[in-house]
């Protein structure tokens, strides 16, 4: 059990011991995870704040004015009616045209109709739910997003097996994957792909996405049951030459009965709307029946759980998806000041002179960048830079630092990196 769960119970025990025994087990399994929230948390007052996964101006969140001012063109019946609980017909459809849209090699006919979320992470919960069995194999790379392991592994008890996207000097490589599934030898894995990756901001190239369906295919045809979850959290916002289309969609071209692309993706990050929780999650699947039998299990799952989702936050994207012209110029623009702000951060993160200090993860798309530090612990380093500098950073584990350059002004941004550098340099030994 995870050391902050023990402690709960313990707390429970003492304060109401009568109710700690009223506790399911997985009640007893859960607990509120010291990650990147409660680092965020204490960032709160630092006057340059990386550590959240949004996109801010110094005062004020980043966002789409169409979007803001929606609420006010919605009639009642856009707002107060119960939505279905798998979404609104016309917001799905408009979302399929979306995916289409951005996924040129995609077919209508090889996907079913996106299915309305409450956001992502309520739909990486509903593929817990319908796919995920106590033991069952989870493979991550070792950066990931934290919140993977409180969704899959305390509320499913998987496995979780992670595997290495970078080599010794930071640079991306599918070695390490290609290698696991190469060796991979249990009937079913559950495989979570998600590029731009969280926390290193890392999306392959064509010719890294081919080596990694090659892997996929060969596994699936060995006769391993594979269940690819694509989390394009990020996705569209690409800063360099990589594959754009989503690898939900060279996963399904495949066609192998024994390889299931599931997709989640959604306004959050993608339409600057972190707060309205509208996502989405898309089988690739070609068969009707098929469709229509998962269809009805995630509806029932959503039943179950928090009947439907909120209607004003899918009428809000409803209305931006229909009336895209504006909206998709203010997209546009949001796009570019991050684009501005990366090109910004590559430029100072290589410096020689930081050579001594840190050695940068590739990266090349998202909202954040990582750094893997030199003679100093993360967490001494992340509440040191808050004490002394006023900056807010990320402490990944025991040698990696995450940076939000999508929080940090342009031209802040060489201040923002040079600090860090002042701040290893008091750390050093
Ligand atoms: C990789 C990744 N997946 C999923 C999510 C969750 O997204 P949502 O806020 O839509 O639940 C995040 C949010 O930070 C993320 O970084």
């Amino acid at each position: 059990m995870n050391p902050l769960a023990l402690d709960l119970n313990e707390k429970l025990s003492n304060a109401k011991p009568e109710v700690a025994d009223m506790l399911s087990d997985l009640g007893k399994l859960m607990y509120y995870p010291k990650g990147i929230l409660s680092q965020s948390a204490e960032a709160k007052t630092t006057q340059y704040n990386a550590t959240i996964g949004m996109a801010t101006y110094k005062d004020s969140k980043m966002y789409a004015d169409t979007l803001n001012e929606v609420f006010n063109h919605l009639e009642p019946d856009d707002i107060f009616p119960y939505a279905p609980p798998q979404g609104i017909e016309s917001l799905r459809q408009l979302w399929t045209q979306k995916i289409l849209k951005d996924n040129p090699d995609l077919a209508e006919k090889d996907i079913s109709r996106p299915i309305v979320t409450n956001a992502l992470t309520h739909g990486l919960s509903l593929v817990g739910d319908l796919f995920v069995n106590s033991q069952d194999t989870i493979l991550l790379p070792e950066h990931n997003w934290g919140n993977y392991k409180l969704v899959y592994s305390t509320r499913h008890n998987a496995e979780i097996q992670t595997y290495s996207i970078f080599d010794e000097d930071g640079h991306y490589t599918t070695e390490a994957l290609v290698r696991t599934l190469e060796s991979y030898d249990k009937d079913k894995v559950i495989l979570i792909l998600n590029y731009p990756n969280n926390p290193t901001g890392y999306t392959p190239t064509k010719e890294e996405v081919a080596q990694i369906v090659e892997a996929i295919k060969g596994l699936a045809e060995r006769g391993t049951n594979v269940i690819a979850v694509v989390d394009d959290a990020y996705y569209g916002l690409f800063y360099e030459d990589v594959y754009t289309q989503s690898i939900f969609t060279a996963l399904t071209n495949l066609h192998l009965n024994n390889l299931l692309p599931i997709r989640l993706d959604g306004a959050t990050k993608e339409f600057f709307a972190w707060g309205l929780r509208v996502g989405f999650l898309t089988f690739g699947i070609n068969d009707d029946a098929t469709k229509n039998v998962l269809e009805a299990k995630v509806k029932g799952l959503i039943r179950s759980n928090i009947s439907s989702g909120p209607l004003p936050s899918q009428s809000a994207i409803k209305y931006v998806l229909e009336n895209h012209e504006t909206f998709d110029k203010e997209i546009q623009h949001n796009m570019e000041t991050l684009q501005a702000r990366y090109e910004v951060t590559k430029e100072v993160v290589y410096a020689d002179k930081y050579t001594k200090f840190w050695q940068p993860y590739d990266f090349n798309s998202g909202y954040f960048m990582a750094l893997q530090v030199k003679g100093v612990d993360p967490e001494a380093l992340r509440i040191h830079l808050i004490d002394n500098y006023s900056i807010g950073i990320i402490a990944l584990n025991d040698t990696d630092i995450r940076i939000a350059f999508s929080c940090v002004e342009k031209d802040d941004i060489p201040h923002v990196f040079d600090s860090i550098a002042q701040g290893i340099d008091d750390l050093q030994e």
